[in-house]
């Protein structure tokens, strides 16, 4: 397994091109099984996770095509073979789940291996399966797979999620284009890439109207046709690199960055000191002397503080002048890079969701692991910032959801490599 060697100590000043957004593609692929006509992504990023989405696509017969370097996606479920996800594939990564709602929706029966657990929590998908079945469809769950059945086909439905999820939005955004009749989403995730997943629909042909807001109104359609679009800006890449200049001190210009992805982010990185600009081409991230302010940090869903970005603020926060605190919100056991940072010198007290960090002068180099891929991005920063080398390893995580992370890096000046096992 590589690992990623990290001298720190070297302030960052360049710019790093932002990818498209990991976590929208994941659910905009899918989307091709709700069609037979051809989907084409634009813009995609070239990540593990997306060849782990093209694998489990192309074992239900979808026809996936990489083009431009892996830039753009073109996607064909006008063969489809089955309507099987095995758990060999589902287990690698969760968002397999996503591909139940459209299978069922459109071929009215889908049998979809359970996710497991995984590092960051329990993570169950009881609100994806309460969703369909307000939609009308029949679920047995045996031998760990969802056999799900819609008979009649899918039917309209107001459905009101108890708390917010990204996943079960998707799931049952993607389902309700061709379910009969009107389906009212109340309290649905408001992210980016849920966005992003509803204009992509409407282009192929879909009725969806409120995105981006606690109420989606979807009126189905007997079917959708094939369209072409561009996927959305990574805007937890695009935070995790502007904590890089922010750990380090510099400056650097994140392209295609947009506060508008990352406000409430943004508002926390002010409040530590970090200066934060909009520029034609996006973000432009500056420390300037001295060390950040302590800041008290809770993450939301959208348009609240990312959970996906509470690692990597984490490590900045290390070495700010204080005691600042994070709570975590959203999952019940995201702070597996605490002991870790600790291993660099941070000072951290873990209590249940909420870590208790006590800004230290500076942090030490040390050989640490990551356990998902967040966590891992933040002991990179973290190194970035620390005296002398650290070497971090299972860094098949950071791959996972960053493209060239050390590429993107040494640009700027930073002194990381990777060390092929
Ligand atoms: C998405 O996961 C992202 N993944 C995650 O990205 C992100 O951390 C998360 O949203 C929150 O923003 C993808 O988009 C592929 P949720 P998702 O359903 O959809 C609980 C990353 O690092 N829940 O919004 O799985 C759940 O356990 C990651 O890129 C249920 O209880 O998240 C969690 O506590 C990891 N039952 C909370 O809700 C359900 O049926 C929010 O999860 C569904 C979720």
């Amino acid at each position: 397994m590589d690992s990623i060697a990290v001298t720190g100590g070297a302030p960052l000043r360049g710019e790093i091109p932002i990818a498209g957004a990991k976590n929208a593609c994941l659910t905009l692929m899918p989307a091709t099984l709700l069609t037979d006509a051809p989907l084409t992504l634009t813009n995609a990023p070239r990540l593990s996770d997306i060849r782990t989405m093209t694998t489990l696509l192309q074992s239900l017969g979808a026809e996936v095509q990489t083009l431009q370097q892996g830039r753009v996606l073109a996607l064909s479920s006008h063969d489809l073979t089955s309507q099987h996800a095995d758990y060999e594939i589902v287990r690698k990564m969760r968002a397999s789940i996503l591909v139940l709602g459209p299978l069922l929706a459109r071929y009215g029966y889908a049998e979809v291996s359970l996710p497991g657990g995984c590092a960051i929590g329990a993570r169950p998908v009881d609100l994806h399966l309460r969703a369909l079945e307000a939609m009308g469809a029949e679920l047995d769950l045996r031998d760990g797979y969802v056999h799900a059945r819609a008979p009649g086909g899918l039917k309209g439905a107001v459905i009101e999620f108890p708390f917010v999820s990204v996943g079960a939005t998707e799931n049952a955004l993607m389902a309700a284009t061709l379910a009969k009749g009107t389906t009212v989403l109340r309290n649905a995730a408001r992210e980016p890439e849920i966005v992003d997943l509803a204009r992509c629909l409407r282009r192929m042909g879909a009725q969806i109207e409120g995105e981006g807001t606690k109420t989606i109104t979807i009126e189905g359609v007997s079917s959708l046709g094939g369209a072409t679009h561009e996927v959305v800006t990574d805007r937890i890449e695009l935070g995790t690199y502007m904590l890089a200049p922010a750990i380090t001190g510099g400056e650097v210009e994140l392209i295609g960055g947009r506060r508008e992805l990352v406000g409430a982010f943004c508002d926390k990185l002010e409040e530590a000191g970090i200066g934060v600009e909009e520029t034609e081409r996006g973000l432009k991230v500056a420390r300037r002397n001295g060390r950040v302010n302590a800041v008290h940090v809770v993450t939301e869903p959208f348009p609240g503080f990312p959970t996906d970005l509470q690692a990597q603020m984490m490590a900045l926060l290390c070495t700010a002048d204080g005691v600042s605190v994070l709570e975590e919100r959203i999952f019940e056991n995201r702070f597996m890079h605490a002991p870790e940072l600790m291993r660099m010198g941070a000072k951290i007290d873990v209590h249940g969701g909420t870590a208790t960090v006590t800004g230290v002068e500076r942090l030490r180099g040390a050989p640490v692991m990551a356990t998902d891929l967040r966590a891992s991005v933040s002991l990179i920063l973290a190194a970035l910032a620390a005296e002398g080398e650290t070497v971090v390893s299972r860094v098949y995580h950071l791959d996972r959801g960053y493209e060239r992370v050390e590429e993107k890096l040494s640009a700027c000046g930073a002194r990381i490599e990777r060390i092929a096992a």
